[in-house]
């Protein structure tokens, strides 16, 4: 299909090397893992509909001032970026408790919190990627300390642009993961911060609003079903596909290649 030379074959997406310096092809795959890949599974189409929900999220931040690595979409699975170099962490945002904060500290799932949170995990397979602590990040140096304020600060703008996006459509934007990365332009020796990787029900939690449904990664963990038709529902809502959502209509949708 391509030949393109591949620079990082990760769990859900294949980075290929760009048409220019500075950029990369984005490749969504069809594969889910879960559980630190303890679970693995191929979901037909959940590639092409997380390239479609990514773009649109990533489009819609870039319009209100957020820096992304998104240039644009290639096609069904393919999408060109900005290479970046990947700061470490992945960046939790938290409106609802859920997941690892309900189990860890014994919250009840579904306790809307008395603020957002913002938790920072150090990006380690191996190590099952550790809470961690701004101590950690400032003495280990993953990121430095006006880079810290700045990944808290957009990562609560990105929440509050999201959180209204999904609230208009009847979701409720329980938490989500972002990756930021940082990006060197031309020879300038200060980087600028983008947000990179992908926003997708990959990556957010999602509940309906009024059945509490929910129509995110969650599906896969807990063997609910109808995982890529509730990511295509999340599709459908934002008027990235359209309408009936039905799944004739995603199979047509995520036929192609
Ligand atoms: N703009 C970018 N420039 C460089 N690397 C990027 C960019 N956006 C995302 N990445 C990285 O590309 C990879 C995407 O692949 P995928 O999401 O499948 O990885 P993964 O299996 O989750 O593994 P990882 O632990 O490395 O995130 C990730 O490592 C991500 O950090
Ligand atoms: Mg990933």
């Amino acid at each position: 299909m391509s030949k393109k030379r591949v620079v990082y074959e990760g769990k859900a997406k294949i980075l290929y090397e760009g048409p220019e310096p500075g950029t990369l092809i984005q490749y969504f795959k069809d594969d889910a893992t879960a559980f630190n890949a303890q679970k693995k599974a191929v979901l037909d189409g959940k590639g092409v509909l997380n390239n479609r929900i990514s773009e649109f999220m990533m489009t819609r931040l870039g319009a209100v001032g957020i820096p992304t690595h998104f240039i644009r979409r290639l096609n069904m699975r393919e999408q060109l970026i900005k290479k970046v170099e990947i700061i470490p962490l992945e960046v939790v945002v938290r409106n609802i408790a859920a997941g690892t904060l309900s189990k860890r500290l014994g919250i009840e799932e579904g306790q809307v919190l008395p603020r957002p949170m913002v938790e920072f995990y150090f990006k380690d397979d191996a190590l099952g990627d550790p809470l961690v602590t701004e101590e950690h990040i400032a003495a280990f140096g993953w990121a430095g300390p006006q880079e810290y304020d700045d990944l808290i600060s957009l990562a609560l703008r990105v929440n509050d642009f999201m959180s209204g996006l999904f609230a208009a459509v009847g979701i409720r934007l329980v938490d989500f993961k972002l990756e930021f990365g940082r990006y060197f332009e031309g020879d300038s020796e200060m980087p600028r911060i983008l947000l990179a990787d992908e926003i997708s029900p990959d990556s957010c939690r999602l509940w309906d609003f009024d059945t509490g449904e929910k129509l995110d990664k969650d599906r896969f963990r807990r063997d609910l079903g109808g995982v890529t038709e509730a990511y295509a529902e999340v599709a459908r809502r934002l008027g990235i596909i359209k309408e009936s959502g039905e799944t004739d209509n995603v199979v047509s949708f995520t036929g192609g290649k």
